[in-house]
């Protein structure tokens, strides 16, 4: 455990560091929001600073461990140990002075997520987890909400930033869906949305067309809560499904495997 025991807490406290960084951005007037990929698709000086700022701490503590970060892509060092990072999940959110944005950060070891942290700084909320060691929210043990009736559960979902041009933005699912929860959210961070299933705070999420630093952390916290998940089509990067295990198997079937057309 003790090689275990110091990447986690080097990883919270990074995590604590990086919400810092975002807070003294956040509702202020030097974001710098620039476009990536279109105007759904942005990224802001708080990305880049706390981005740097963990970098930093990974290579100068584990100079020979790999990196993964959604601004700075890979940085592979051929080592058993790969840290994946979204410096700043949820920028849409945050750029607008929105409270739901985080932090995620994933430890994979020969390629399996062993560690996940994601501290969303605005709503003081701290996630971790540890493979076979429970899922913990501010430090308390947490668990899937347990709910088995999609008519009971409020469930989350998020759509492609290609939304514009491809039909293939996931309206075709959320028609299938919307009818029988109690409830549809979008909270804009898929950290959250994954540890909010963890947490029993939403009973299901879905979402297509996400990337790995954005679901690596948060899948190992879903899963040690007790809770369900699939890579639901292999054809939009990572696309996944979670949720309680009842919930999980009832909503799988309602979602498309292959690109809708219109
Ligand atoms: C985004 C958020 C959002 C999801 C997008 C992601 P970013 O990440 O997780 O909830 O719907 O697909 O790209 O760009 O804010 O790091
Ligand atoms: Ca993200
Ligand atoms: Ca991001």
């Amino acid at each position: 455990f003790i090689m275990t025991d110091s990447l986690l807490l080097n990883a919270i406290s990074w995590a604590r560091e990086a919400g810092a960084v975002h807070l003294r951005y956040f509702r202020g007037n030097q974001l710098e929001i620039k476009s990536k990929f279109n105007d759904s698709d942005i990224v802001t000086a708080a990305d880049k600073a706390a981005e740097k700022l963990i970098i930093d701490h990974i290579k100068s503590t584990y100079p020979h461990h790999s990196i993964l970060s959604e601004e700075s892509g890979l940085e592979n060092h051929d080592s058993e140990y790969r840290w994946v990072i979204d410096p700043l999940d949820g920028t849409t959110n945050f750029s607008q002075g929105l409270p739901q944005f985080s932090v995620s950060i994933g430890i994979e070891h020969n390629g399996v997520t062993e560690i996940g942290v994601v501290y969303a700084a605005y709503l003081n909320e701290l996630f971790h987890a540890i493979r076979g060691r429970g899922a913990y929210m501010n430090g308390e043990l947490v668990k899937v909400s347990g709910k088995a009736r999609l008519d009971q559960c409020v469930v989350a979902t998020g759509f492609p930033v290609d939304k514009d041009r491809n039909p293939d933005n996931n309206v075709d699912n959320l028609t299938r869906v919307l009818p029988h929860v109690r409830g549809m959210r979008r909270l804009g961070s898929a950290a959250i949305d994954l540890c909010y299933v963890g947490a029993g705070f939403l009973d299901g999420y879905w979402e297509l067309n996400l990337h790995q630093w954005d679901v690596s952390a948060g899948l190992l916290f879903v899963e040690e809560a007790g809770g369900s998940y699939t890579h639901f089509r292999t054809d939009r990067n990572v696309s996944v499904l979670a949720g309680t295990p009842a919930i999980h198997d009832q909503l799988l079937p309602m979602l498309s495997t292959e690109a809708a057309t219109k």
